[in-house]
């Protein structure tokens, strides 16, 4: 029978006995809902305006995710997080990606230089001279032909409103339209590198949640960092395409889809949080994604009244450490963490009433705070489509891939 997509939440309440009938007893499993990613896959392309995603492998760590959202219209090319990563990719048949981050990884870059056809689908990033001057070394002796290392410079576009006060990631050292054409000037005097691209992450408007009232001051930062990085990435672009052809203008995620599609000298932008929709992205006020990715955690103990025990549930997200990195627990609802123990290493007492009802081998679902970090922690996902599984896939762990 075909499947009616459907815009509603994963049937908890069956969920456990539908995953058991196709033999997925283990706890804690991994869940995708297929219907919500489809949907997140299709609202994000609308909110670019016309612009291609370039999908941030490090926010989903699933190939067959991965392949999904390449393919899916108003996608193109991969953002990933290493160059292993990258070259192992590309293996698999990807032919567009860029390496967001630089690399000191020379062992890798070898075996890039000695792939025709790696050197010709990745490009690596670079900010500064040590690392031209450490691509260049490590490809040394392994050049086996004469095409160049493609790379792209990575812009500092955090906001700076006053001196000494940085707001966003900090990353690249040039902030300036001469800072960059000084590095692309630098990269066409070496042979063995060619520039292809420019990239610039707004991180204080792509990554920092602006819902709500008391995030009034967030969204004011927003707004004007937006508009500071329209007049100086647009000039920095523009003198850096004035002497070199550049093939893309990589800015932007998921939280700044809408206001770094507005920026005419993007090309594209870089996302992926938004495909399975994690907890860090309920708090945009632009954006609604669905939420795609559940854990299932089996029950093992009732401490007391109102509380169960889970195995395992600790998959605390990276950042800044803070109660917004713990998973939510998304059923049954109203349970939560409890406040001496957080989300645990081995067990997680979870809290509430709704705890009363609860049996040991029954399952409690979780939301986690990020997409992609979970996927190092389980070795399979269980593609669910309403009630029906619809195909089990392995996570990088699953195929025994560990990149950071
Ligand atoms: C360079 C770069 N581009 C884009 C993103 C956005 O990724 P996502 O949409 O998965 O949050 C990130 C996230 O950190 C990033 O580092």
């Amino acid at each position: 029978m075909a499947h009616l997509r459907s815009d509603r939440p994963l049937p908890f309440d069956e969920l456990d006995a539908v995953l058991r009938q196709a033999g997925l007893t283990h706890r804690p499993v991994g869940v995708v809902d297929l219907d919500a990613f489809e949907d997140n896959i299709a609202a994000m392309r609308r909110r670019t305006g016309g612009l291609p995603i370039r999908v941030a492998t490090k926010s989903l760590r699933v190939r067959s995710l991965i392949s999904t959202a390449e393919a899916a219209e108003g996608y193109s090319g991969l953002l990933c997080f290493t160059l292993d990563e990258a070259l192992w990719l590309h293996s698999r048949g990807h032919q567009d990606i860029v390496v967001a981050y630089p690399t000191a990884d020379t062992a890798a870059i070898q075996r890039l230089a000695q792939h025709d056809s790696a050197r010709a689908a990745i490009t690596l990033m670079v900010d500064s001279r040590p690392h031209l001057d450490l691509i260049e070394t490590a490809i040394g002796a392994a050049s086996s032909s004469t095409a160049p290392i493609r790379v792209a410079i990575d812009m500092d576009v955090a906001y700076q409103p006053l001196k000494g006060l940085h707001i966003g990631a900090l990353r690249s050292p040039l902030r300036t339209p001469e800072d960059m054409l000084g590095l692309a000037r630098e990269i066409s005097r070496r042979p063995a590198l060619r520039l292809v691209g420019i990239m610039a992450y707004e991180g204080q408007i792509a990554g920092v949640g602006n819902l709500g009232p008391r995030r009034a001051v967030v969204r004011l930062m927003q707004r004007a960092s937006s508009q500071e990085i329209l007049h100086r990435r647009g000039a920095a672009v523009r003198a850096v395409a004035g002497e070199f052809d550049l093939e893309f203008v990589n800015g932007g995620g998921t939280g700044s889809i809408e206001t770094t599609s507005q920026d005419p000298v993007i090309t594209e932008i870089g996302a992926g949080s938004g495909l399975l929709a994690s907890a860090l992205f309920d708090e945009y006020s632009a954006f609604t994604p669905r939420p795609a990715l559940f854990f299932g955690f089996a029950v093992v103990r009732r401490p007391a009244p109102k509380v169960a025990t889970i195995t395992g549930g600790g998959i605390i997200a990276s950042g800044v450490p803070g109660p917004d990195r713990l998973p939510r627990v998304v059923h049954p609802a109203g349970l939560r963490f409890s406040r001496q123990e957080g989300a645990g290493e081995v067990q997680s007492p979870v809290v509430g009433e709704a705890a009363e009802h609860l049996r040991v081998g029954d399952t409690v679902w979780l939301r986690c705070a990020k997409a992609g970090e979970p996927a190092e922690r389980f070795s399979q996902y269980a593609l669910v489509r309403g009630t029906e599984v619809v195909d089990v896939v392995p996570t990088y762990r699953g195929e025994h891939q560990l990149f950071l």
